[in-house]
């Protein structure tokens, strides 16, 4: 709660009042991960039936022992940052490759975690026979429907009873809350929505079913884009079981204020919610300012997820600066996790702990 309070502060003022953190960080020395003190962050989580999971870079899985042990360690849920996109999963038409997403599964059974599966359609990291397909006109409308309806069924049942939570759809709305352009839009119309999650639905009932997207975090035109798709859905025969936000914030920008409010009006919806992306970058260098105020919108979003029952999962974007998508992605940005890129914890790390060791409804 007194990291709620932080991040409530430094939504109101810009001012820095978070302290409680930093103190325990400069106190922390720099290899306490190879010392933890205190249970491990999942075994905190996982008292309040909180899934606390980390996407998995399988690169860094396979080499990095120390990255290993910490995915090992500290959570109870892992997302695969990459290898169970369409481009990884079917690199030639009709030709699946699991051996990734396969060996991820397979690291979280031996360690008792649950995956999260990420995901069954995006508009991004498609397979080049696909795009170039449609672009050139050889893949027709009506093959590209099937194409679709494939690839969902033969994700779907292979992970069969291996996925607690599925992003079905990701990214389908744009900022104003229209239909996201995107190549399924534009060839299929919006009925590929509807058609998707019926046919994850039918490959894998005992999923949850997600919606997830970026810039949802609190009530705005694209979350309630959303929130009257869950609804029309419903009104087909279509259920969505969750919402997922993921939770790409900046310290540049302030801190989305209603997230309660909007967990609260897909929980009354009776849908379940989980923070699915999290990660907070900073313009680069960052300093002590920045740092704290990326540990209160850790704090402030893991914190909204306690305090609402139907949040389930919470899933970092990635626990180690090194490995982090950020720098690629957003120019001059970066540090955006929980660990720097020695595997010291950073305030966010000690924010995170306390918001868990605090528990729900506190
Ligand atoms: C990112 C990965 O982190 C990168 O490694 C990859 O190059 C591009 O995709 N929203 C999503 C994720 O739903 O799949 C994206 O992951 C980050 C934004």
């Amino acid at each position: 709660m007194k990291h709620l309070r932080a991040a409530a502060a430094v939504m109101a003022s810009g001012a820095l009042l978070f302290t409680g953190a930093v103190t325990s960080a400069q106190a922390a020395p720099a290899d306490a991960y190879h010392h933890p003190k205190g249970a491990p962050l999942k075994a905190l989580a996982a008292r309040d039936h909180l899934f606390f999971g980390t996407a998995v870079n399988m690169d860094a899985l396979a080499e990095d022992s120390t990255y290993r042990r910490i995915t090992a360690r500290e959570f109870n849920s892992l997302t695969a940052e990459n290898v169970m996109k369409w481009e990884t999963l079917q690199p030639q038409r009709g030709v699946y490759d699991f051996t990734q997403g396969d060996a991820l599964v397979d690291f979280a059974r031996s360690h008792g975690q649950a995956v999260r599966g990420h995901t069954l359609l995006w508009h991004n990291q498609l397979p080049g026979w696909l795009t170039s397909g449609v672009a050139d006109g050889s893949i027709s409308k009506d093959e590209l429907r099937q194409i679709l309806r494939e690839h969902v069924t033969t994700v779907a049942k292979h992970y069969k009873g291996k996925i607690y939570q599925w992003d079905v759809v990701n990214e389908v709305f744009e900022e104003d809350g229209s239909y996201r352009q995107s190549l399924w839009y534009q060839q299929l119309g919006p009925s590929y929505i509807a058609d998707t999650f019926r046919w994850a639905r039918q490959a894998d009932p005992h999923a949850k079913l997600y919606v997830n997207d970026y810039n949802v975090e609190g009530v705005n035109a694209k979350s309630t884009a959303y929130y009257n798709l869950v609804k029309e859905l419903r009104s087909q025969g279509v259920r969505v079981d969750g919402f997922g936000i993921q939770g790409h914030l900046s310290t540049m920008y302030g801190f989305p204020g209603d997230i309660p409010a909007n967990l609260k009006r897909f929980a009354d919806l009776g849908v379940e919610s989980s923070f699915t992306e999290v990660d907070v970058r900073g313009e680069m260098p960052m300093d002590e300012t920045k740092l704290d105020r990326q540990a209160a919108y850790f704090s402030g979003m893991l914190d909204a997820c306690l305090n609402q029952r139907k949040c389930t999962s919470f899933t970092i974007w990635g626990f180690a600066d090194q490995y982090s998508w950020v720098p690629g992605v957003f120019p001059g940005e970066g540090s955006a996790n929980i660990y720097d890129e020695n595997y010291a914890p950073k305030p966010s790390y000690w924010a995170v702990r306390e918001e868990l060791a605090e528990g729900r409804f506190n």
